[in-house]
């Protein structure tokens, strides 16, 4: 099928080239142009595993092609709109860039044709976009498709998603969108993908009551480190403990920063603009309690540096180990672990910063850290090293080897991910969280 994807973020590049890996003919579109360069040459822009081998292969096989000209969307049956929908000054959605994509393409729109919503929008954006569409190309028709990627597994979980959610409107201009959406996700739905088929302002809320749930769920076990970090209880055995329950679930109860990223963090705070504009504002006054709860993580970890530092911050050497607000990713958008850092050069700390692929990526907005290219150059001479994200080269890391780079052996385990025990061996005072 002949696709377009408006938007080449973190979401579409990725959506396009797995459209094309799946047989379809895709067309993506940008208006950044040197972003479409870069893809255009098979170069992904971002760190996302997986990515460059899909977008080589689409290259290779002449089904992708990347421009800055809307015009070239024209022909496809399926347009995906895949822009971003940031926060915007008052917590709510800026929509900006969803409302400029979806006028920039309704020119080049026929009859016939399908616009896709995939951003994550306020619950309406799309009845107020269907509304917009059909007025100028009547034969054209809005559905909302929400993608539910995680950043460093996007292309499993494109190709492969736990769920499909189409949200349509009722009658045949429904259902001929629901043939097209099962024709481009074919090889998906043959794999046994379950589909739902629900109203367009279900699938709005779909999206953001995942994300909310989820970030609830973090701040859940994040409230019981709280707890645990005063009666001297380990937050780690009592989520293994409750997540043998198979209603509670081990997943996402994993104890530390908490939550950053593109997602999860906007998303809660749109969702709560959103529930106020709507006159229900107190269903989601909990949201507030849970982002408020993940903030005080990184208060958290900067009392606790300094008072490993002995209350003198200023002049001290921080070797940080992670910046990306999760491993796997060079996202640091609201990220725990840079915010963390930026932090302690503001009270004075002389921060080494080393992550495996975010160190670009921060420097571009925290220029003030001092970012080196390895995790022994972070750690050299420190007075204390924080251990901010969880990358695997971290987790591996030898505390014995460790234990002879740095000036004093503390360690705070800000992700629970080091031996505590093999660290402890090391000569280390390791503070986890919650434990
Ligand atoms: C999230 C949702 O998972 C995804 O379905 C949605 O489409 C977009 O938002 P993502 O932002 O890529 O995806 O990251 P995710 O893996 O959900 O992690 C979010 C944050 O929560 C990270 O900062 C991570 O470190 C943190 N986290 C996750 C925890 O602190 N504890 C956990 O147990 C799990």
């Amino acid at each position: 099928m002949k696709i377009s994807v408006i938007g080449c973020g973190y979401l579409g590049a990725v959506h396009a080239a797995s459209m094309a890996k799946l047989g379809h003919d895709v067309v993506a579109v940008d208006v950044d142009p040197v972003k479409i360069e870069r893809l255009a040459a098979g170069d992904a822009p971002f760190f996302e595993p997986g990515l460059p081998e899909i977008l080589a292969e689409a290259i290779a096989s002449g089904r992708i092609r990347f421009t800055t000209d809307m015009a070239e969307v024209a022909g496809a049956r399926v347009h995906f709109v895949a822009v971003g929908t940031p926060q915007g000054p008052t917590g709510a959605a800026d929509l900006t860039y969803v409302d400029a994509a979806v006028a920039g393409l309704v020119p080049y729109l026929s009859d016939g044709e399908f616009v896709v919503g995939k951003s994550t929008v306020p619950v309406g954006t799309a009845a107020r976009l269907a509304a917009s569409v059909s007025e100028s190309v009547p034969g054209a028709t809005l559905v909302w498709n929400p993608e539910f990627l995680r950043e460093g597994f996007a292309v499993q979980d494109t190709i492969s998603p736990d769920r499909l959610v189409y949200g349509v409107p009722s009658g045949a201009a429904g259902d001929a969108a629901v043939a097209a959406l099962d024709e481009v996700y074919a090889t998906t739905l043959a794999d046994g993908t379950p589909r739902l088929v629900v109203d367009l302002a279900t699938a709005e809320l779909v999206k953001v009551s995942a994300n909310a749930f989820l970030a609830t769920k973090i701040s859940f076990i994040n409230a019981m480190a709280e707890i645990a970090e005063v009666v001297g209880a380990d937050v780690t055995a009592l989520a293994d403990a409750i997540g043998h329950d198979e209603r509670i679930g081990r997943k996402f109860l994993n104890a530390g920063l908490g939550f950053g990223g593109g997602c999860l963090p906007k998303d809660i705070r749109a969702f709560q603009a959103r529930a106020t504009e709507l006159g229900v504002g107190e269903s989601l006054d909990f949201l507030a309690d849970v982002d408020a709860i993940n903030l005080r993580r990184r208060a958290h970890v900067v009392t606790l540096a300094q008072d490993l530092l002995d209350g003198a911050v200023a002049g001290k050497r921080v070797g940080v180990l992670g910046l990306a607000f999760k491993p796997n990713s060079d996202d640091v958008r609201d990220s725990p672990a840079l915010d963390i850092a930026a932090r302690l050069v503001e009270l004075g700390a002389t921060v080494s910063a080393y992550d495996p692929q975010a160190n670009g990526t921060a420097a571009r907005i925290r220029p003030e850290l001092t970012y080196v290219d390895s995790a022994d150059a972070a750690v050299r001479d420190a007075d204390l090293v924080l251990v901010l994200t969880e990358w695997n080269e971290f987790r591996t890391l030898d505390p014995a080897r460790v234990a002879g780079l740095v000036a004093r052996p503390v360690v705070v385990d800000g992700r629970n991910c080091l031996d505590r025990d093999a660290w402890t061996a090391a000569g280390f005072t390791v503070r986890g969280m919650g434990r």
